[in-house]
């Protein structure tokens, strides 16, 4: 095939596309972006990428809604002034940051929950659409994630023959915070209860879980390292402790000092130094004018 047929070929594919594109103008949102559960106090951008299909298909408006609430529109027809916004609870757009393509919401709440739609209009007269929606549902995390202990210990010490208990609590969660115990990076579920949930008038749950255990398990080299993750709409709080295991109790300390020889020499060593020099008379109080 010589390159002249080809180059008449790939003009003929060309002209018969576009031919049927101009004839068949149509939107298509290829992806609307809509977080499903971002945190409240973040600021969140929507997006909603499309195609204008069709030979000189100039875009119209793309417009914002929350159920009933139309809170952004740009309009494609205009170079000047552009974007329009509008407030409403739980929306207040940052129209600096907002574009043709992307929405920016400052500061949700659960006020800005909802179902988000964007809508795309071409150029008149024929006025093409496209709709997509999709559902966005702030969640609030905990405002407080903590590990207890009873009685309150600072250190927190325990001792062979007595029971580790911790508490785990995540204040002021919505929905409830899903609480994951972990000790030396494994997840732990064994000897995990859960107390019952506190609910306050917004609906925000404290929830405590507890894990309880009989020492020495857990314990590497007389410490256990504990976390408590909180996992609330794929955010997750994490709160730490280390906690001990009382050297005089544990069975693994005087292994763990017995096998480190080099100690005991050297607290001997001390020891005769500090006896040989007491016994010496004392030069300074035997020296006479
Ligand atoms: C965000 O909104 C909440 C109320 O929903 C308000 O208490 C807070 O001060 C706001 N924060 C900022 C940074 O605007
Ligand atoms: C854990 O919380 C429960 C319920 O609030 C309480 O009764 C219990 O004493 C707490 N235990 C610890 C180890 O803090």
């Amino acid at each position: 095939m010589s390159a002249h047929l080809l180059l008449h070929l790939a003009a003929a594919l060309l002209l018969s596309t576009g031919v049927r594109a101009y004839s068949d103008k149509t939107v298509e949102i290829v992806e609307l972006v809509v977080p499903e559960s971002p945190k409240d106090g973040e600021d969140v951008t929507l997006t909603c990428s499309f195609h204008l299909v069709g030979k000189n298909h100039r875009l119209y408006t793309v417009s914002w809604w929350r159920g009933k609430d139309q809170f952004y529109t740009y309009k494609g027809t205009t170079s000047h002034d552009p974007k329009h916004a509008y407030t409403f609870r739980g929306i207040q757009v940052k129209v600096d940051e907002s574009t043709e393509r992307s929405v920016v919401l400052k500061n949700v709440s659960e006020e800005t929950s909802g179902i988000f739609k964007c809508e795309v209009m071409g150029e008149g007269p024929s006025f093409r659409t496209a709709v997509e929606t999709k559902a966005m549902n702030v969640v609030v995390t905990p405002k407080l994630v903590e590990i207890h202990t009873r009685p309150f210990l600072d250190p927190p010490v325990f001792h062979i023959g007595e029971r580790v208990n911790l508490n785990c609590t995540a204040t002021g969660a919505k929905p409830r915070a899903h609480l994951v115990w972990e000790i030396n990076g494994q997840p732990v579920k064994e000897q995990v209860s859960r107390y019952p949930d506190f609910e306050d008038q917004r609906g925000r749950v404290t929830s405590t879980v507890r894990i309880s255990w009989e020492p020495p398990a857990y314990f590497l080299k007389g410490i256990a390292h504990v976390a408590c993750h909180a996992l609330v709409g794929g955010h997750t709080t994490t709160a730490t402790k280390e906690i001990y295991l009382d050297p005089a109790s544990s069975a693994a300390f005087n292994h763990q000092y017995a096998s480190a020889g080099c100690q005991l020499p050297t607290t001997w060593a001390i020891l005769s130094l500090a006896s040989f020099l007491l016994a010496r008379p004392f030069p300074i109080g035997r020296h006479r004018p």
